[in-house]
C-alpha cells in the first residue's frame, strides 16, 4: 500500500484521538512523510497528543512556513494582528527587535513584508533561538539568546522603531486550563506570566525607553481582559499606550510610543 492510500484509516485514526481538522492534518502529515515508517511514527505521535506542528515541524503564520522545533512555542494565528499592526507603523529601513521571540515567527512575517527591515531577535530558550536562528536567517536578521534585552548589543540602545513582544501572558493560575497541546507540550516559561501574566511585560516596558529610538513603538500582545493593565504598564514606564483589539482574530495588541518631544 502506498503511503497516500493510508489517508483513509489515518484519518479515523487521528478522528478517534480527539483531531477535529482529521482530514487536514492526514493530508498534512502524508505530504510530510517520506516513508511508511515514517508517516506511521507521525501518526503515533499525533495521537499521542503532541502539537501537529511539532510533528511536521514547522507552523503556518502569516503565509510563511515557520520552523518549530519540539517544545518550542507554536506560533499563534492570531499574532498576525500585531505583525500587521507594527508593518503598518515601520518604515522602509526600520530597525525592528523580535523580544521574546520564540520560534521568530512574529519578527520573521514582519521582515516578510518590510522593506529592508534590520531584524534582531533573542529568547532565552537555547531550542527557541536554535529555531529562530534558521528562520530569520533568509531575511539577513541576527538572533540572541539570554534575558530580555540583555543579550542584545548596545549599539542598538535608542535606535529600535519597533520593538515586537509576543512574552508569557497566561497568570501562572490559568496554566492549568491551557490545553494539553500547550501546557504539556510548550515549555512552561513560553507560558507562565506569573500571577497576573503581566510580569514579563512590566520588565519590557521598564526598559524600553532605553532602546527605543525617539518616536519608536512597544508592541506587546495582550489579551482584552489585561489590555487596560498593560497600557497602565506603558504609561508609567513614559509611554504612550494605545489598545487595538481585533475581534475577529480575538487579538489585543498594546502599542507604547516614546514620544519625541519631551515636555
Ligand atoms: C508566548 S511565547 C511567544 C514566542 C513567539 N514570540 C511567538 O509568538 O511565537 C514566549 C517566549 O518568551 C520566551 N521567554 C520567556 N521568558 C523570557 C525572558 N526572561 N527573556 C527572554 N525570553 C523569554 C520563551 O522562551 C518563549 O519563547
Amino acid at each position: 500500500m502506498t503511503i497516500r492510500n493510508e489517508a483513509t484509516s489515518i484519518i479515523s485514526r487521528l478522528r478517534a484521538a480527539g483531531c477535529v481538522f482529521a482530514e487536514e492534518e492526514a493530508r498534512l502529515l502524508v505530504e510530510a512523510a517520506n516513508t511508511s515508517a515514517e508517516l506511521h511514527a507521525m501518526v503515533n505521535r499525533r495521537a499521542a497528543g503532541l502539537p501537529l506542528e511539532h510533528v511536521v515541524g514547522w507552523a503556518e503564520f502569516c503565509g510563511l512556513r515557520v520552523a518549530v522545533d519540539a517544545g518550542v512555542f507554536v506560533p499563534r494565528p492570531r499574532s498576525a494582528f500585531l505583525v500587521g499592526q507594527a508593518a503598518d507603523i515601520a518604515r522602509p529601513g526600520a530597525v525592528a527587535v523580535d523580544l521574546c521571540c520564540g520560534s521568530g515567527a512574529l519578527g520573521t512575517a514582519l521582515a516578510a513584508v518590510c522593506e529592508r527591515l534590520e531584524l534582531h531577535a533573542a529568547d532565552i530558550d537555547p531550542a527557541a533561538v536554535r529555531c529562530a536562528r534558521r528562520n530569520v536567517a533568509p531575511f539577513g536578521g541576527s538572533v540572541y539568546e539570554g534575558d530580555l534585552y540583555v543579550p542584545l548589543p548596545a549599539r542598538l540602545q535608542g535606535r529600535v522603531d519597533i520593538l515586537i513582544a509576543n512574552a508569557p501572558y497566561v497568570p501562572t493560575e490559568a496554566i492549568g486550563l491551557l490545553p494539553p497541546e500547550a501546557r504539556l507540550h510548550e515549555a512552561r516559561m513560553a507560558l507562565d506570566g506569573g500571577a497576573d501574566g503581566l510580569d514579563i511585560q512590566r520588565r519590557i516596558a521598564a526598559e524600553a525607553g532605553c532602546w527605543l529610538a525617539p518616536g519608536g513603538h512597544l508592541l506587546v500582545e495582550s489579551s482584552e481582559r489585561q489590555a487596560p493593565l498593560s497600557a497602565e504598564i506603558f504609561a508609567s514606564a513614559g509611554l504612550t499606550p494605545k489598545i487595538i483589539r481585533c475581534d475577529e482574530w480575538d487579538a489585543t495588541v498594546v502599542i507604547g510610543t516614546r514620544e519625541t518631544t519631551s515636555t
